[in-house]
């Protein structure tokens, strides 16, 4: 463990040269949830937001996220402390929380995933970021992320990922470009079919106020059937809500795909053109075709 910050501001490593340039990164040591020192703006940012997301996602999310987190125990009360959320999913599915000082370095973060640990945000956005973040804090790990490792399936989704994220890293760059569109997709962006019709799982999603309701409401994007290969061909936004959303039947369904070894996938995929972020495709099944109303340009990621 490294040292605990002194105060609610994270430990940026600023700027140092990496393949990716001169670019600040953050340290990848697990630090202790320095829980004494967040202000009372901080627990307040966690309030306002966790009330104003229950609110919407009630009829929105699925219903599997929205039991895992009362069982959980998170309240919008005040920030949660991993070591009490840990005492409960530890004894459910065997996940560990651990605290992070930002985004990881790709494979320190499939390790972490493959080991059932999962590293979550310490610091939580200011209050006039409320809307939008461009980095993941908190509340988007805490609240978007860590209530479905609570489910048996999701979880050992979570963990088959980091595994398969430490054997994409060792084959190739393409190879990890095919699995990160699964994620992002899928953990970040999925929405399920629910008894009741189509909900929310993804946590890009249901910690976002304005994409809780597009995602689900908006006539402008695709929400198209999950499908694997077709997934880990599309390209997506990193800058606007998303084009296209994939649709899951169940978590079942998830596990059961990314059972097989990838490799054939990866090898047959390296010689096909990459989609769009908003097309359909014939072979989709579309549960809606998105009228592409107030889409950007062509700069998917
Ligand atoms: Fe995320």
């Amino acid at each position: 463990m490294s040292s605990q910050p002194s105060d609610a501001t994270p430990a940026r490593v600023e700027h140092q040269h990496t393949d990716k340039g001169y670019v600040p990164v953050y340290t990848t040591a697990v630090v202790e949830q320095p829980w004494a020192a967040y202000t009372a703006v901080d627990h307040d940012v966690w309030t306002q937001l966790f009330e104003r997301q229950r609110t919407l996602l009630a009829g929105r999310a699925s219903e599997a996220f929205l039991v895992a987190q009362d069982a959980m125990g998170m309240t919008p009360d005040a920030i949660p402390k991993f070591s009490e959320l840990n005492n409960i999913l530890q004894r459910t599915t065997g996940w560990t929380l651990v605290g992070v000082e930002g985004l990881l370095p790709e494979l320190t973060f499939f390790d972490h995933l493959a080991n059932r640990r999962f590293p979550v945000t310490w610091w939580i956005r200011k209050p006039e970021q409320l809307d939008y973040l461009a980095e993941p804090d908190l509340f988007h790990d805490l609240f978007g992320h860590v209530p479905l490792l609570m489910n048996p399936v999701f979880a050992d989704y979570m963990a088959a990922y980091g595994r398969g994220g430490v054997k994409a890293h060792g084959i190739g760059p393409e190879a990890l470009v095919n699995l990160t569109r699964l994620y992002w997709y899928t953990v970040e962006f999925g929405l399920i079919r629910d008894a009741d019709g189509l909900r929310i799982y993804g946590s890009g999603i249901v910690s976002s106020k304005g994409e809780s309701i597009y995602s689900l409401e908006s006539p402008a994007p695709n929400r198209i059937g999950f499908d694997l290969e077709r997934i880990m061909r599309t390209r997506y936004r990193i800058d606007t809500y998303q084009k296209t959303y994939f649709v899951i039947d169940s978590f079942e369904q998830l596990m059961q795909a990314t059972e097989p070894d990838f490799r054939p996938i990866y090898a047959r995929l390296a010689d096909e053109p990459s989609h769009p972020a908003g097309t359909v495709l014939e072979s989709d099944r579309v549960f809606h075709r998105g009228t592409g109303e107030g889409w950007a340009g062509d700069a998917d990621f």
